[in-house]
């Protein structure tokens, strides 16, 4: 039998080096053993941007980019869109199993009765200015929820960590409506116990003078899919950035305040704002050739298209293409699906995007959806934030228990000047 092991020759010194490959992976730090003499570091892998490093060993999310997979703790995407709800999912993915019924009772029971905010986050949020993007907004207000709950702080509790995985969950839709409200002067509602997660999270955003706020059913299950769909998706960017600043240790609302900020760039949670921008620059299907050239000419990137995992259609993708076509039943079809549709042809079928694997990813048919439910682009990405918390907490979760844990420090390629001497200001030229 083969034996799972890489032999190594180093050319600089003859030598041989016998490195053991667990899982198709070597550890990089074996590559230390490879030294020219005593006193070398040895020698490093050099991967930016970690297209090649397995930075975890992770239980919660498997992708097969090449055939457009994606499970959350092995059960398929899309039966879970299908069969499941949010809260259901987010149990699964933090505790790895889904729950009994009396756990799913106790979890959501748990959830809804965490989804007030002390009022002084509140004021804190009136301090914003009324332009303020909600998601500058919810980041530094869930950074701020750290000092409203110090006794976060001690991680190793899991009582303790339960209890804020619970209330972030929880929070996330309250912050989110908050900042969706004050940018458009309205006064804040508060959660209503009755509804759903999402029918909550609807009823903070949208209800008005009506008594009792009534969510279209429609709406509220696309909603609840899409949170589903955007949960997890393993070592993305702000999921990184969770394990990262997580494994310094700090409470986890300062370590979810970072993964927003990962997530609030164009590209990778900003992309849904930006397609719908391109959609509408782009004004008109005859126009979509034009665009297409220009991007080929590199001006700029075609968004909602492309991955760094996924090399065929996003399974996401496909699902949320067959919301939108719920959800324009009771809104009415957003004028900007034509234009998507025929991009999206016209791109599958050119050399450019077919050679490079492009196809479209989760961003690309959902902003046509949140625009048509009446929220503005700059929701989006805050709506995604509130899906991907179960996710990150998951995450989170799983690096503090991770007996291999350590502070993340990476290594660097020093390519600066030499040691040198200071020059006095007056000397220099
Ligand atoms: N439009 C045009 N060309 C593209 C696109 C695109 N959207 N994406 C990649 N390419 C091209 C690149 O120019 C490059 O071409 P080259 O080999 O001729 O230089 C090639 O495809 C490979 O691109 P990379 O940048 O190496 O791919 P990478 O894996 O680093 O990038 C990313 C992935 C960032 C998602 C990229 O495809 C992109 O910028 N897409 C648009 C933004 C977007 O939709 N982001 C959302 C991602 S999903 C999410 O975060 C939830």
């Amino acid at each position: 039998m083969a034996k799972e092991t890489l032999t190594i020759i180093d050319n600089r010194t003859g030598k041989t080096y016998e490195i053991p490959i667990e899982q198709g992976t070597i550890r990089a730090m074996e590559l230390r053993r490879i030294k020219v003499s005593e006193g070398d570091f040895g020698l490093m892998s050099y991967d930016p941007a970690l297209m090649n490093t397995a930075s975890c060993k992770s239980r919660i999310t498997f992708i097969d980019g090449d055939r457009g997979i994606l499970l959350y703790r092995g059960y398929p995407i899309e039966q879970l869109a299908e069969h499941s709800n949010y809260l259901e999912v987010a149990y699964l993915l933090i505790y790895g199993e889904l729950p009994t019924r009396s756990q799913y009772e106790k979890w959501c029971h748990d959830i809804t009765h965490h989804t007030i905010i002390h009022e002084n986050i509140k004021k804190f949020m009136d301090g914003f200015r009324y332009d303020a993007h909600p998601m500058g907004m919810l980041l530094s207000t869930v950074g701020a929820l750290s000092t409203f709950y110090p006794e976060a702080k001690d991680i190793f509790n899991p009582e303790v960590r339960e209890l804020q995985i619970r209330r972030l969950i929880a929070k996330m839709p309250t912050i989110a409506a908050f900042s969706y409200r004050h940018a458009m002067g309205l006064p804040y509602v508060y959660p209503d116990n009755d509804l759903s997660y999402a029918g909550n999270f609807l009823n903070m955003m949208f209800k008005m003078t009506e008594l009792k706020y009534k969510p279209n059913p429609a709406i509220e299950r696309a909603i609840d899919i899409l949170f589903i769909l955007h949960a997890d998706h393993e070592q993305n960017c702000s999921t990184n950035a969770m394990r990262s600043v997580g494994s310094s240790l700090p409470d986890p609302y300062s370590a979810t305040a970072a993964a927003i900020a990962a997530l609030y760039g164009p590209l990778h949670g900003g992309a849904n704002e930006e397609v719908l921008r391109m959609l509408m620059e782009i004004g008109s299907k005859d126009r979509i050739p034009e665009y297409i050239k220009r991007v080929k000419a590199g001006e700029f990137r075609l968004m909602g298209f492309g991955h760094r995992v996924y090399k065929a259609y996003d399974p996401r993708a496909k699902i949320i293409k067959k919301i939108a076509h719920e959800v324009f039943e009771v809104t009415g079809k957003n004028p900007l699906l034509d234009i998507a549709l025929e991009l999206e042809r016209i791109a599958l079928e050119d050399d450019y995007f077919v050679k490079r694997r492009l196809y479209p990813n989760v961003d690309f048919y959902s902003g046509l959806i949140y625009q048509s439910m009446g929220l503005p682009p700059s929701m989006f990405t805050v709506l995604f934030a509130i899906a991907r918390t179960a996710g990150w907490l998951a995450q989170w979760n799983e690096m503090l228990l991770d007996e291999e844990r350590k502070i993340v420090r990476p290594r660097q390629i020093y390519i600066g000047p030499e040691k040198r001497d200071f020059i006095p200001l007056e000397q220099r030229s």
